[in-house]
C-alpha cells in the first residue's frame, strides 16, 4: 500500500542521509521547506509525493515533522502526586516531603498496593495522550520498584506495556533510583548486581539517580562497570539540585546520555559537548520544580548533542506533552525551533539507540510522521496548545483530531 502525504507547507528533513546524530550547532542545517513524501509497507519510499498512490493525506497549511521522541520517561507508575506539588508551590521544602513519606517512596508505595491491571491501565492511558500530542516512541523506566521484585515487575509491566500501545517503546532499568529502607548505597548496589541478570532480560540500559539525597559517584563508576560489562548503556540522572561532578565520571563509563544537567559544572560543558554522549535537558522538572536552568546555549555552542525530553513521573514533572517541552525548552533555553525539534527527534533516537530506524524524515526509515497544523514555529510560540492534526505510525494513521478527519483520503 501507497501513500502520498501531498503539499505540505513545511517538511523537517536532516541536511544529509545517515546521519547517527547531528551536532546542535548544526541544527540551522535543517530544512523546512515545502514538499510532500511517499509511503510503501510502512517506510518511507520517496521525498515526494506520489500521484497515484492508494492513500492520499492532504498536508496543505501544515508542517510535517518526524514522529516526536521522548527519550526519559518514568512510565510505568501508579497513581499521581499532586497534594505533594501543593505543598512545593506553597513553600513546604522538599525534605520535609520525604520526611513525611512522600516523594519517590509514596510512588513505591502505591505502585505495590496497586494491580499489574491498572498499573498498565494508567500507562495504556498516558501512552494515549502522548499520541495525541505526537509521540511515537518513548522510553519506559523502572525506579519505583524499591526492591528486587518491585524493580523486575515494574520492567516485566514495561514489557507488556509494549504490546498494548501503538507507539515503539524501550525500557531502561534505572535500578539505584532512591536508596531502599534497610540498605546503605554500597549494599544496595550489591542487590543490584544479583538482579541484573533478569532485569536486562527487560531492558537494554541502566539507569541511577546520582545526587546528595540518592546515590553517589562510586556508586555511579560501579554501574559504568556493569553497563559495560553486559554491552548495555548507561544513563544517568545528574546535575539536578546538587553539582556532584558526574559528568567526567560518566563520560568515563561512555554514557550515553546524562540527563538533567541544571546544575552541570561549567568546566564539565566542554569535554561533556565533545564527547558522543548526549545532553539530555529536561525543562520540564525545572519548571515544576522551579529548578535551576541548564546552560543550552553553552553546551551547544560547545557542540552538544542536545536532547529535550518529558521526564514523565509523578513527582518532578507530570508532564507528557513533547509540543510543551518544546514550548519550555525554547523559552528557558533560548532555542530556535530547528534546535528544539532536532532534541525531540533525531537526537532523541540517538539516546535509544533507534536512529537508523526512526527519528528523521529519510528514505527507508519507518514512517512515523506527526502532521500540525501550523508552521512548526508556533508549536513553541502558541504554548500549551496541542498543535496535532494527526500522528502516523509506520505510515498508518494512529490518532487523528476530528477536524483533521476530512485530509486523509483513500482512493
Ligand atoms: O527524573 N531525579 C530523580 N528522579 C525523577 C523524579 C522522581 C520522583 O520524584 O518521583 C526525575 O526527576
Ligand atoms: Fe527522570
Amino acid at each position: 500500500m501507497t501513500t502520498s502525504f501531498d503539499n505540505a507547507a513545511q517538511v523537517l528533513t536532516p541536511p544529509e542521509p545517515g546521519l547517527r546524530y547531528l551536532r546542535s550547532d548544526r541544527a540551522s542545517e535543517m530544512t523546512l521547506e515545502a514538499g510532500g513524501v511517499t509511503v510503501e509497507h510502512g517506510r518511507i519510499a520517496a521525498l515526494e509525493p506520489t500521484a497515484d498512490a492508494d492513500i492520499h493525506v492532504d498536508a496543505s497549511g501544515c508542517a510535517l515533522v518526524p514522529g516526536l521522541v521522548d527519550c526519559h520517561t518514568h512510565v510505568p507508575f501508579a497513581g499521581w502526586r499532586a497534594e505533594e506539588y501543593e505543598q512545593k508551590v506553597t513553600g513546604v521544602p522538599y525534605e520535609q516531603i520525604a520526611r513525611a513519606g512522600g516523594g519517590i517512596a509514596s510512588s513505591a508505595r502505591a505502585l505495590r498496593e496497586t494491580p499489574d491491571e491498572t498499573v498498565l491501565a494508567q500507562a495504556q492511558k498516558l501512552a494515549g495522550e502522548m499520541l495525541r500530542s505526537g509521540t511515537t516512541t518513548f522510553e519506559c523506566k523502572s525506579g519505583y520498584g524499591l526492591s528486587t521484585a518491585g524493580e523486575l515487575r515494574a520492567l516485566q509491566l514495561a514489557t507488556e506495556l509494549s504490546g498494548i500501545v501503538s507507539q515503539v517503546t524501550t525500557r531502561t532499568a534505572l535500578l539505584a533510583h532512591a536508596v531502599p529502607d534497610g540498605y546503605t548505597t554500597a549494599t544496595w548496589m550489591d542487590e543490584v548486581e544479583k538482579m541484573l541478570p533478569e532485569a536486562l532480560e527487560h531492558a537494554s540500559a541502566l539507569d541511577i539517580f546520582v545526587e546528595s539525597i540518592a546515590f553517589g559517584l562510586d556508586d555511579l563508576d560501579r554501574i559504568g562497570r556493569l553497563a559495560s560489562a553486559n554491552g548495555v548503556r548507561l544513563r544517568a540522572h545528574v546535575e539536578q539540585f546538587s553539582t556532584m561532578r558526574s559528568v567526567p565520571v560518566g563520560l568515563k563509563h561512555n554514557a550515553r546520555s546524562l540527563d538533567h544537567l541544571s546544575v552541570i559544572h561549567p568546566d564539565d560543558i566542554a569535554p561533556l559537548a565533545s564527547s558522543e554522549c548526549a545532553a539530555v535537558l529536561l525543562p520540564g522538572a525545572e519548571f515544576m520544580g522551579a529548578e535551576a536552568t541548564a546552560p543550552a546555549r553553552d553546551l551547544i555552542d560547545a557542540g552538544a548533542i542536545l536532547v529535550l525530553a518529558t521526564d514523565g513521573n509523578p513527582g518532578t514533572s507530570p508532564i507528557f506533552s513533547l509540543p510543551l517541552i518544546v514550548g519550555l525548552g525554547v523559552r528557558r533555553y533560548g532555542l530556535s525551533t530547528r534546535e528544539a525539534l532536532l532534541g525531540v527527534t533525531l537526537n532523541a533516537a540517538y539516546v535509544l539507540y533507534l536512529q537508523s530506524d526512526l527519528g528523521s524524515i529519510e528514505l527507508d526509515k519507518r514512517a512515523d510522521f506527526v502532521l500540525l497544523d501550523c508552521p512548526a514555529e508556533h508549536i513553541a510560540y502558541r504554548l500549551g496548545r496541542n498543535p496535532v492534526a494527526a500522528t502516523f505510525v509506520g505510515g498508518e494513521p494512529a490518532y487523528v483530531r476530528p477536524d483533521a478527519a476530512w485530509r486523509i483520503m483513500e482512493r
